[in-house]
């Protein structure tokens, strides 16, 4: 089990997968059950990040827990998706963004697996938080559907789970943020620890709070991800019908002296 789609708001169900069943997996940090299935005889675990029925709100997701589950499976790349507010004009609702960087205004999560202690200290480089392979993938396949995907977008992860004051947004625009959502960090943070390649597909569902013309509301951005369910999955199967086996990026090598964390017992 290489490949893993978690999915966020709007994307609950593995959509074409076949020969799907529930697994249980036991982390440090908790369980996780995810569902496994199979596309185009590629073995595909699939993880809403809310749990099912959207029952976990943003700052509750038991991020370390998923992760450390999808490594645990095997996992060496995910796509993930999200649903996100644009601050910038030119990213307009229903159009995706491949995110490329991110800054972190996250509050109170555990971000990081590792915690120090006599297992050591590690820091790990984020100058490239998103695998360049998945990427190039996600593009080209996107490319291939005709579908609009800015290439780069700098994410805003705020803690949640309220939405944002037009001041935020104003203060996040001019620190040169693009998008703003509560979930990316630490999910992205915690796959590269643990040597996963990541990649988001941001899908935009409203201009932010203070540029759109009401208050925003939770209904709308599922309303708008459901619209656009349909071609965030053919994006992805196409990307994992076109990946090659073999990785051929850094991701794996971006924590290389910390295996020990992620051993069991
Ligand atoms: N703010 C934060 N998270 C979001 C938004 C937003 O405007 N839209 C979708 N997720």
């Amino acid at each position: 089990m290489e490949m893993a789609i978690i999915g966020g708001t709007g994307v609950y169900d593995p959509g074409i997968l076949s020969n799907l069943r529930e697994i249980n997996v036991q982390t440090p940090y908790g369980a996780v059950s995810p569902t496994v299935g199979e596309f185009n005889g590629v073995e595909v675990v699939f993880l809403p990040r809310h749990g099912a029925g959207h029952s976990v709100p943003p700052h509750r997701v038991n991020y370390r827990a998923n992760i450390w589950g999808l490594r645990r499976l095997g996992v060496k790349r995910i796509i993930a998706t999200t649903a996100v507010g644009s601050l910038n004009p030119q990213m307009r609702p229903g159009e995706m963004v491949l995110i490329d960087q991110f800054l972190d205004f996250t509050k109170g999560r555990p971000s990081t697996f590792f915690e120090g202690g006599p297992q050591g200290v590690v820091h790990v480089d984020y100058t490239e938080p998103y695998c360049p392979e998945l990427r190039a993938e996600i593009l080209k396949a996107a490319a291939q559907f005709g579908y609009k995907v800015h290439d780069g977008g700098v994410y805003v992860c705020t803690e949640g789970p309220r939405f944002e004051t037009p001041a935020e947004i104003r203060m996040f625009a001019k620190l040169g943020g693009d998008l703003v959502g509560m979930t990316n960090v630490p999910e992205v943070v915690l796959a590269r620890e643990a040597g996963i390649c990541y990649a988001t597909i941001s899908m935009v569902t409203n201009f932010a709070a203070g540029m759109a013309t009401g208050p925003l509301t939770h209904e709308e951005v599922v309303a708008l991800m459901q619209e656009n369910t349909q071609r965030l999955r053919q994006v992805i199967m196409a990307v994992i019908g076109a990946l090659p086996k073999e990785r051929h990026c850094s991701c794996q090598h971006a924590a290389p002296k910390a295996d020990h964390f992620f051993e069991e017992g």
